[in-house]
């Protein structure tokens, strides 16, 4: 039986028995995503930040969220890219604070250590969590295009996919970071909203 055949969509229990937090009282964790402007969990210290050989993308389903499970949405994880340099954000949290984000990210991510780098130079090892193709809920690759269509659609219990997008977009860019791939999926969808009001005249 393969790796995605027993994985459950729900992560909670499979990051607590694989990756137990051990005995530091504060973590480091990168943010890439959500965490980066949905800030709902108390820190310590926060940081512009990067990981190497990881590249963000669209490709993980959403039916918790942004989507449902008849129409999920598209959320971001990191995918291995050889080069590759993620900007985001990181968090100097405590221990406790994980219960909270492993049940919020429990729709398919684990957390996976990783080295994360400064500005000024300086590296930690943190945490960081990654939706892999082996869980359930991941969708792969799409063009931009279809991947802004898809946001467009979906909606959940967070809201409308399409704020994820938009509110992602703006704190890569107070950021200072471009991430093309991020921005390409912004400009579809403004372009498909576009024809949407023309189409309505
Ligand atoms: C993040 O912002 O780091 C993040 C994105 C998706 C799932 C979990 C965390």
């Amino acid at each position: 039986m393969s790796y995605k055949c027993v994985m459950s969509d729900n992560t909670i229990e499979i990051n607590k028995l694989l990756n137990p937090l051990g005995d530091a009282c504060n973590v480091w964790l990168f943010a890439y995503g959500s965490l980066i402007y949905k800030v709902d969990f108390p820190f310590i210290e926060r940081c512009p930040a990067s990981i190497r050989h990881r590249a963000r993308r669209f490709w993980q389903g959403s039916h918790d969220h942004r989507g449902t499970k008849e129409a999920p949405g598209r959320v971001v994880t990191l995918i291995q890219q050889p080069g590759a340099v993620c900007v985001g954000m990181a968090f100097l949290v405590s221990n406790e604070v994980f219960d909270h984000l492993d049940h919020r990210e429990k729709n398919g991510y684990l957390r996976l250590r990783t080295d994360i780098s400064f500005a000024d130079g300086n590296s930690v090892s943190g945490l960081v969590y990654v939706a892999t193709e082996h869980n359930p809920a991941f969708l792969g690759v799409a063009s931009e295009r279809e991947i802004a269509r898809q946001i467009a659609q979906a909606e959940g219990p967070s809201g409308p996919n399409r704020d994820y997008l938009l509110n992602l977009a703006h704190a890569l860019r107070e950021l200072g970071t471009h991430d093309e791939h991020v921005f390409e999926i912004e400009r579809h969808l403004m372009q498909l909203n576009r024809e949407a009001e023309q189409a309505e005249k």
